[in-house]
């Protein structure tokens, strides 16, 4: 199993600012950034990488013997507890899953792949897609579908799960998906499935919910200088992470409480880059990427 990193040179350049620094992946996933920052840091420099999903974890363990390098088990939003003397020189995300989740069919991330409808980053906690999809209501399966794929047959898809469920537990991969092609016929390239599994997943793990709490606490692990880079791979994404640098427009909900003045302790270094035509071919999962660089002041 193999991930190839995206923008990793774009991503690095912005980075690694003083190659003695203290830097944060916390999105290690196969380890292939955090890898080459090891390559290129000074013996001064260390990294710290996070991941949800104990494999990605074991394989960090199991691969990279460095002792400049250290591993956590852990959600990002919960960096203030998991570093609360450290501050980094530079933080890297690289937000959404894993080419080795989809790749591998146990984990229930992929329609292309027949396995037990999971989903879970974290298989260690939470709910399975397939223990939400036979038990939620209706209605908020067809939210989560819309708002979350932005699927307009988002209604139909909820009206035949349902259905379904009601004679039979969906518990596979290859059930879902057969349930959502009775309603959506294949006509492009893309598969049916494609929006309903994003959606799924992005609830599943709600991706969202992390997302925006880790933003709301980054600044506590951040040096005065330090450089975050966040990749996005959807718009929803994209969308967080732009307006939650922008001081006059709110995207956290009431219960993640946040002082304006901590948006207006960052600089924008970089709006938006994209992978390179070149890139895009060599790897087409990247065309989607969308990176931003960001500074504390
Ligand atoms: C796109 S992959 C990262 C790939 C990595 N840059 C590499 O070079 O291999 C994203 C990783 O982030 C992890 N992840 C997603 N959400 C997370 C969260 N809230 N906390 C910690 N890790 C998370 C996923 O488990 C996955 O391994």
């Amino acid at each position: 199993m193999f991930h190839v990193p995206v923008l990793l040179e774009e991503s690095l350049d912005f980075l690694l600012h003083d190659l003695s620094g203290t830097y944060l992946d916390l999105t290690f996933g196969r380890g292939s950034h955090s890898q080459e920052i090891l390559n290129r840091i000074s013996p001064q420099g260390s990294l710290d990488a996070v991941d949800r999903d104990q494999e990605a974890v074991s394989y960090g363990k199991n691969n990279i013997a460095d002792s400049r390098f250290t591993i956590y088990h852990a959600n990002y939003s919960a960096i203030d507890s998991l570093f609360p003397q450290q501050k980094f020189d530079g933080i890297l995300l690289d937000l959404g899953t894993c080419s080795t989740h989809l790749d591998n069919p146990i984990r229930g991330f992929s329609f292309q792949s027949d396995g037990p409808l999971d989903m879970r980053m974290d298989m260690s906690k939470g709910f399975s897609a397939a223990e939400w999809l036979n038990s939620a209501p209706e209605k908020e399966i067809s939210d989560i579908l819309f708002e979350y794929g932005e699927e307009q047959a988002s209604r139909k898809i909820a009206k035949a799960i349902v259905k379904c469920r009601a004679t039979k537990s969906l518990k596979t991969t290859t059930e879902l998906t057969r349930v959502i092609e009775t309603v959506l016929k294949r006509t492009g390239k893309t598969h049916p499935a494609t929006k309903s599994f994003q959606a799924i997943r992005i609830h599943i793990n709600n991706e969202l919910h992390h997302l925006k709490i880790m933003l709301s606490r980054l600044h506590n692990v951040l040096k005065v200088g330090g450089v975050v880079v966040i990749i996005s791979f959807h718009s929803l994404e994209d969308r967080i992470v732009k307006n939650f640098f922008k001081p006059e427009i709110e995207v956290l909900p009431k219960d993640i409480p946040i002082n304006t003045s901590v948006k207006e302790t960052y600089r924008c270094i970089k709006k938006k880059i994209k992978p390179s035509t070149n890139e895009i071919k060599i790897n087409p999962r990247s065309r989607s990427a969308v990176m931003r660089v960001f500074s504390k002041l």
